[in-house]
C-alpha cells in the first residue's frame, strides 16, 4: 500500500510517520511536508534512509504539484494532517490559515477525487483534526462526535471548514473518508511556541513563563504516541465516513500543569523544590480563550478498543527529559524567524 502522510515533519505527523515506517515494513509511506517553521526533518533522522519512506517537499495549496504526485506514485490512501496549528498565529494572520487548512485541504481532495475515480472503493482519505471545532466548554460535559460545530478561533473556523469539505466529499462524491478530532498532545517534537514545550524552554533557560489570563483554561492532554496508536487504529479499523473523537481523559487548569512542570524541572535540573515556580508570569490573555476543552473517546475506546497508554506524570517526565537531552535541536528552532516572532509576541503584551 502507498500511503501519503501530510505534514509529516511536523510534530503529530513526525510520530505518524515514524511508527507506519517501522511497523508496517510493506507499505511505502510518503512525507509531503512544505517545511514551514514548524516542519523539521530533524524529527525524522532515524529513519530517513527506511526503504519504505520518501520524502517530498511541496505544498498542499499547490495544485499542480499535488496532481503531479498523485500521477507519479499512484498513492492509495492519503493521512492528511499539514496544517497551520497554533492559535496564536492565526489570531495574527488569519489569511494563512485559510490558505493552508481550507484551501490545502479542498486541493488534496480534489485531486484525489480525481485520481481514484475509476476505483474510488480501494481508497482512503483520512482527515486528521481537532477538538477546537466544537467551541468551548463550561465547568460540565464533554465533547461527543455529535457536539455541534462551534468553532471560536481562524485556526478552528479554518480546521471547521476543512472537516466540512472532508464530509461534503464523501456525501457528494462518494469519497471513502474517515475523520478524527483529538485533544491537546504533547510530546517530543513538539514545536517550544505552544504552551508545555514553551514552559519547558523557558523553565529551563531561567526565562519568564507566560500563563494567560488567571491560568484558569483547561485542556485535555494526550501524549503524541497515543494519538499516532488512535491514528493507526482508525486507519485500519474505523468505518468509512465516521468521526472518531480521541483524548487523554486528563483534563489540567493550565496554572496547575505549569506548576507541576515546574517541580518536574527542579528535580530534573537538581534545583531548589519552588524554584522554577517563581519563572510563573501571568500576562495579557488570548484574545476569545476557548476556556475548557474535554473529550468523550468512547467510542473510540467501545468500538475500537483503543486506549491511551502513557500516564500524564510518565508523559511529561519523557517529555521534559527529551527537551533535555535535545539542546541542538531546541537551539535550532529557537533561532533565526522563530525566535523573532517570539520577541515580537512578548513585546506585544
Ligand atoms: P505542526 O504545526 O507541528 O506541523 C504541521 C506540519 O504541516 C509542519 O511540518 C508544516 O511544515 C506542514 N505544513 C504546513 N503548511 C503546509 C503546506 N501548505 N503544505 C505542506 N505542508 C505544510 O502541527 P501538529 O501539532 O503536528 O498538528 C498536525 C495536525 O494535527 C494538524 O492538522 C492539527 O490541526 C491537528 N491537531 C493537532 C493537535 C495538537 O495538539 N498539536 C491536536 C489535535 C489535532
Ligand atoms: O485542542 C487541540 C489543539 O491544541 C490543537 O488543535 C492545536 O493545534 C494545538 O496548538 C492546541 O491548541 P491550544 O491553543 O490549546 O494549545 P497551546 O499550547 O497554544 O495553549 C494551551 C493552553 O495554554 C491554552 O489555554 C493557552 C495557554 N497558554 C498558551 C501559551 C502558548 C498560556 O497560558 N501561555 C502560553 O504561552
Amino acid at each position: 500500500m502507498k500511503i501519503l502522510i501530510t505534514g509529516g515533519a511536523g510534530f503529530i505527523g513526525s510520530h505518524v510517520v515514524r511508527l507506519f515506517v517501522t511497523k508496517y515494513p510493506n507499505y511505502q509511506i510518503f512525507n509531503l511536508d512544505k517545511l514551514t517553521y514548524a516542519g523539521n526533518l530533524a524529527n525524522l533522522t532515524d529513519i530517513e534512509n527506511s526503504e519504505n519512506y520518501t520524502f517530498l517537499k511541496g505544498d498542499i495549496t499547490d495544485a499542480a504539484y499535488i496532481n503531479g504526485i498523485f500521477s507519479e506514485y499512484k498513492f492509495d490512501a492519503v493521512i492528511h494532517l499539514a496544517a497551520e496549528s497554533h492559535v496564536d498565529r492565526s489570531i495574527t494572520d488569519p489569511l494563512a490559515f485559510v490558505y493552508t487548512n481550507v484551501i490545502g485541504t479542498v486541493n488534496l481532495l480534489n485531486t484525489a477525487r480525481q485520481h481514484w475515480a475509476d476505483n474510488m472503493k480501494e481508497h482512503l482519505f483520512y482527515h486528521i483534526s481537532t477538538d477546537e471545532v466544537y467551541g468551548s466548554l463550561g465547568e460540565e460535559g464533554l465533547f461527543t462526535e455529535e457536539t455541534a460545530y462551534d468553532p471560536r478561533s481562524p485556526y478552528s473556523a479554518s480546521k471547521a471548514s476543512s472537516d466540512h469539505f472532508v464530509r461534503a466529499y464523501f456525501h457528494t462524491y462518494g469519497l471513502p473518508v474517515k475523520l478524527s478530532n483529538c485533544s491537546n498532545n504533547y510530546g517530543p517534537n513538539h514545536f517550544p511556541e505552544k504552551l508545555i514545550p514553551l514552559a519547558i524552554y523557558n523553565i529551563k533557560n531561567n526565562r519568564p513563563v507566560p500563563v494567560y489570563g488567571k491560568g484558569d483554561n483547561i485542556r485535555d492532554w494526550l501524549y503524541v504516541l497515543d494519538h499516532a496508536r488512535a491514528i493507526d487504529t482508525i486507519f485500519h479499523e474505523g468505518k468509512l465516513g465516521e468521526t472518531y473523537n480521541i483524548g487523554g481523559i486528563n483534563e489540567w487548569k493550565n496554572l496547575d500543569l505549569i506548576k507541576m512542570l515546574c517541580d518536574v524541572m527542579d528535580e530534573k535540573l537538581g534545583r531548589e523544590a519552588g524554584e522554577s515556580r517563581k519563572l510563573i508570569t501571568f500576562v495579557k490573555d488570548r484574545a476569545g480563550h476557548d476556556m475548557r476543552y474535554a473529550i468523550d473517546a468512547s467510542k473510540l475506546v467501545n468500538e475500537l478498543g483503543w486506549n491511551p497508554s502513557v500516564t500524564f506524570e510518565e508523559g511529561l517526565s519523557k517529555t521534559v527529559d527529551w527537551y533535555l537531552q535535545n539542546t541542538e535541536w531546541l537551539d535550532n528552532v529557537t533561532s533565526g524567524n522563530y525566535q523573532s516572532y517570539y520577541e515580537q509576541q512578548y513585546e506585544q503584551r
